[in-house]
């Protein structure tokens, strides 16, 4: 199957395709090399995608990570807007799991405004986790987002971007690249 195959988009359409699935695959590779070498078994990493946005690109990632981690999810909904630095976050579900003394990798789709970020990072330190890091698949580079991820995969266009777990009104999750509106 092609990218921007018309069986996938049913009917809908996409301006543009902004990295294409061999783009994201090998970016992929490299942020999972990078983060094999971040951490020992001390560190006993758990790495939290965030859903549903981060289904996708944590899945790929984690394959790509050489170093013993386990593997939850966590749901959280924000209502943050670009004006305001601490928006609010809601979390939705949780993984029942003690952090204490851990190293935790948060695994996020997208950093617009920064507000999910904004809520969860310290949310997970208050919970004794001894180490919080941010993999971003891609980053907006507002100047409202204030937690730096350590590994961010591709800055981002500032368009509605779709594709690879990104979506629209629950459209366009599934496609293997990132696309805009
Ligand atoms: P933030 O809290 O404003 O940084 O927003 C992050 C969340 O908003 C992401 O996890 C996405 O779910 C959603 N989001 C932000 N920009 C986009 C986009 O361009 N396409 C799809 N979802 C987006
Ligand atoms: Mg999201």
């Amino acid at each position: 199957m092609t990218d921007t195959d018309e069986g996938q988009l049913g009917g809908r359409t996409i301006a543009r395709v902004v990295f294409d699935a061999e783009t994201i695959q090998r970016r992929v590779r490299q942020l999972g090399a990078e983060i094999s070498e971040a951490y020992t078994i001390d560190d006993r990493l758990l790495v939290v995608g965030l859903l549903k946005g981060a289904f996708m690109f944590t899945a790929d990632l984690v394959r790509h990570v050489n170093a013993p981690l386990h593997v939850d999810f966590m749901v959280a909904a924000s209502y943050g807007d670009s004006m305001e630095t601490s928006g609010r976050v809601d979390v939705l579900y949780d993984p029942p799991i003690d952090v204490g003394g851990r190293a935790v990798l948060l695994v996020e789709d997208i950093v617009d405004t920064g507000t999910t970020l904004a809520g969860l990072v310290p949310r997970l330190r208050g919970k004794g986790a001894k180490q919080v890091d941010v993999c971003a698949l891609l980053h907006k580079r507002r100047p409202t987002a204030a937690i730096e991820p350590r590994w961010v995969g591709f800055d981002a266009p500032n368009s509605f971007l779709v594709g690879y777990g990104l979506d629209h009104a629950e459209d366009f999750r599934h496609l293997n690249y990132i696309a805009s509106l």
